[in-house]
């Protein structure tokens, strides 16, 4: 009942996701209401896939006119595609492939996600300074997004070498943080980008021993539980936050626009 397509025919176009696992994703969710929103004869299906490259030969085969990519495959589909964004090639990691005539196209709707939910707070000057917490692939895209926008990054990781080597990628400088207590209130944002607190019932908070002074935005990328410890702290401190689920659905409308050419009906609410 999640699919968009009530029936497929020879006219159904086909899109869906590739990862390992996808069976969790909440992006058919997304797109298969939008598509029978929008009346478009169209399904997104899961593609549980081992490699990259056997996928690029079926999606020859019946035809796919674009894709999300999922854990673990943002970086290995990159080599496959014909043309790709600005954002792909900073951050080198892909998170949605479409058909532009007989090319493979890679944007990163991840990036633009994030971001629009905080470009006020970048224009009118209150976000300059952050602190990323995590130096994985949902690190760095953060990292590069904020950065392109001139707010000076602080990272902090769990191994400390991992966040070495993320700050390293910029000329400019990238600090790295070893005791999170003493950065209490010297950032404008804090973002999330660890999988921790993912699991239900978790207690487990990677900020644990920052003390929250109010004005920081916190920012947190795990979308469910839809309050983490983290968000729930800062809450209690008075800060704006900003949840997983905003950045998802986002993400999941900029791509919808790239899969269809249409925007995503606003009055659209996804039930995840
Ligand atoms: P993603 O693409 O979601 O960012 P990833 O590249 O595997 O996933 O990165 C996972 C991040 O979560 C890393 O920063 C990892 O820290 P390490 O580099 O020390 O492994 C962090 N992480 C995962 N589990 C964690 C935990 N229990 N406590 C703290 N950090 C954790």
């Amino acid at each position: 009942e999640v699919y968009g397509a009530d029936k497929v025919d020879a006219e159904t176009e086909i899109f869906g996701i590739i990862g390992n696992p996808v069976s969790q994703s909440a992006s058919p969710l997304i797109h298969n209401p939008g598509f029978r929103a929008i009346k478009k004869n169209a399904i997104y299906s899961l593609f549980p896939v081992d490699a990259v490259r056997p996928f690029f030969r079926l999606a020859d085969v019946l035809d796919i006119r674009g894709f999300s990519v999922t854990v673990p495959f943002k970086r290995d589909v990159i080599p496959y595609l014909g043309t790709i964004s600005r954002e792909v090639k900073q951050i080198g990691s892909c998170n949605t492939v479409v058909r532009v005539k007989d090319l493979w196209k890679g944007i990163n709707t991840d990036y633009h996600g994030f971001l629009s939910q905080l470009m006020p707070a970048i224009t009118s000057g209150r976000v300059r300074t952050a602190l990323i917490l995590g130096a994985g692939g949902a690190a760095r895209a953060v990292a590069w997004a904020l950065h392109n926008h001139s707010v000076k990054i602080t990272i902090l990781n769990r191994s400390a070498e991992a966040a070495r080597k993320l700050a390293a990628e910029t000329m400019a400088g990238w600090d790295v943080l070893e005791n999170i207590s003493e950065y209490s209130g010297k950032s404008d944002m804090i973002v999330q980008t660890t999988s921790v607190g993912m699991t239900p019932d978790s207690d487990e908070d990677p900020s644990a021993g920052y003390v929250f002074s109010g004005k920081e935005i916190a920012y947190d990328l795990v979308y469910k539980p839809h309050q983490t410890r983290f968000l729930l702290r800062a809450a209690e401190a008075g800060c704006e936050v900003i949840y997983g689920a905003q950045m998802l659905l986002e993400q999941g409308k900029l791509q919808f626009e790239a899969f269809t050419g249409y925007h995503y009906p606003h009055w659209l609410e996804p039930d995840w």
